[in-house]
């Protein structure tokens, strides 16, 4: 079965448009994430305000599941505090995605562990 039709229409709409993709000059944070079954990557940029994310992007080498996956993400961190971004698991990226197909769900990880690792780097920098 093709990969594609495994997928639900929003996890094929990120698929098809994704949200956010791109460098990003001077970002405050950057993290990258690789799954280590399968080599893909991920890296998230962030710009942070005054402890707010006010702008994310990324540049994903992957799977549909894990482009769609940082897509949403980058939707779903922007406007949040460091700390709500930071509860954002993969879970919540795949309830968001309205599911992913069981061999998938694990992609998913790829953009909370992208996550984690931005905002550590945003945190090494300010020097917290
Ligand atoms: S198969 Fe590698 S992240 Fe999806």
């Amino acid at each position: 079965m093709p990969e594609e039709t495994a997928y639900n229409q929003i996890v094929i709409d990120h698929l098809k448009h994704p949200r956010n993709m791109g460098e990003m000059e001077n970002p405050d944070g950057v993290g990258e994430a690789q799954n280590p079954v399968c080599g893909d990557t991920m890296r998230l940029f962030i710009k942070v305000e005054m402890d707010r994310i006010s702008g994310a992007t990324f540049l994903t080498f992957g799977c549909g599941a894990a482009i769609a996956s940082s897509s949403i993400a980058t939707e779903m961190i922007k406007g949040k505090t460091i700390d709500e971004a930071l509860k954002i698991s993969d879970q919540v990226i795949t309830k968001a995605l309205g599911g992913l197909p069981p061999t998938k769900v694990h992609c998913s990880i790829l953009a909370e562990k992208a996550i984690h690792a931005a905002v550590l780097d945003y945190r090494k920098r300010r020097g917290g």
